[in-house]
């Protein structure tokens, strides 16, 4: 309490300093010492000592009691080489470093809180904006059909079918929702197994042959591949990201002679399956922007096909959950190729 401030420890250090220079004073005269050089130098050495004794203890106080305000104020943060403010020459220093090093990872985690912030705007944001559309559209239908539209038989039927396709449309958009934040959640579990990636990629074809003829596009799977390829990942996951990718080779494919390939190759340790489409490609400038989440092209807006734009952010959770990796090349006009890896069993 005593050590409080520098103005308190100032005045103890002149009282006792002017004390002790009393009492010699005093001793001096009383013995009546004469006045000699020792007596002199003796005085002056006892006046020194005392100053720094007192000087020296006190300053040392003052700072230990501060610095262990402040050491505990910052909590466990201690200097990384583990000193101890004991050595009072750099203690200074050494709290100086803490002080500054918690300073920047404080800065760093407001820096991270504020880009969360953000991000959860801008995700409300796309998500209502999305949602917009169909539940408007499916409103200006009901609305025509209940004030006579229902008797009109030019209408009725038609009307109802464009309700349906909004409804679709938003519950694809509430699919693609609840994958990514099953997918953003932190204890995502994968459920690993070996299976036949050449009888998956079969399957996926199969399951998308109407959508494919519909839209007049041949998909091929690369005829050289041995007809056993074990991989070691999450099944399911897997053909979802052959779903979506095949799903966008169709949508955004050549509108003449569509077609599209898919291949494995061996790449080190590892498969790399390729979906390759003849399609409207993506403008370079674009290209890394592809998998962020709602991005779609201006290029696929104009195609109107009622995509969410969350596909390609879905896959690349998947693929990145399996500590693999993704990408993409494309020419404008010509095609796009996606890439991707997987263990091998
Ligand atoms: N094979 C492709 N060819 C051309 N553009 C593509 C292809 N795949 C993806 N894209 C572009 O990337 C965007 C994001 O894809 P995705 O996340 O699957 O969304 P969506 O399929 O809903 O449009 C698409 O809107 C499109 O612009
Ligand atoms: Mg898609």
């Amino acid at each position: 309490m005593l050590f409080n401030s520098p103005r308190n420890i100032a005045v103890i250090n002149a009282s006792i300093i002017t004390v002790v220079s009393l009492i010699a004073i005093i001793v001096i005269s009383v013995l009546e010492i004469p006045y000699s050089l020792i007596t002199w130098l003796s005085f002056l050495i006892v006046v020194f000592l005392t100053a720094l004794i007192t000087i020296n203890g006190s300053i040392n106080k003052f700072i230990n009691e501060k610095i262990r305000v402040i050491y505990k104020t910052i909590g466990k943060l201690q200097p990384r080489n583990d000193k101890k403010p004991n050595d009072n020459s750099d203690v200074l220093d050494i709290v100086n470093q803490v002080v500054l090093r918690w300073s920047e990872e404080k800065k760093k985690e407001i820096e991270e809180l504020k880009q969360m912030a953000t991000y959860r705007r801008e995700f409300l944001g796309n998500v209502s904006h999305e949602l917009k559309t169909p539940v408007f559209n499916i409103q200006g239908y009901v609305h025509t059909l209940l004030e006579g539209g229902l008797k009109d038989d030019s209408i009725n039927i038609k009307f109802l079918k464009k309700s349906v396709k909004s409804v679709n449309r938003m519950i694809a958009l509430v699919e693609d929702l609840e994958e990514i934040t099953k997918l953003e959640s932190a204890n995502l579990k994968l459920n690993m197994e070996v299976f036949n990636l050449y009888e998956l990629t079969k399957e996926v074809i199969d399951f998308m042959e109407r959508k494919a003829i519909e839209h007049n596009t041949t998909i091929a799977i690369n005829t050289s591949l041995s007809k056993i390829i074990k991989v070691k990942a999450d099944k399911k996951r897997i053909r979802q990201v052959l779903i979506n990718l095949i799903d966008n080779a169709i949508k955004y494919g050549n509108l003449e002679d569509a077609r599209i390939k898919i291949s494995i190759y061996n790449f080190h340790d590892n498969y790399l399956i390729e979906v390759q489409d003849n399609g409207i490609g993506i403008p370079e400038e674009n290209i890394i922007r592809v998998f962020e989440r709602f991005y779609r092209t201006e290029q696929s807006r104009s195609r109107d096909k009622g995509g969410t734009g969350l596909g390609l952010a879905i896959v690349k959770h998947i693929i990145e959950a399996h500590r693999q990796t993704i990408s993409v090349r494309s020419n404008l006009g010509e095609g796009t190729t996606f890439s991707f890896t997987l263990d091998m069993a």
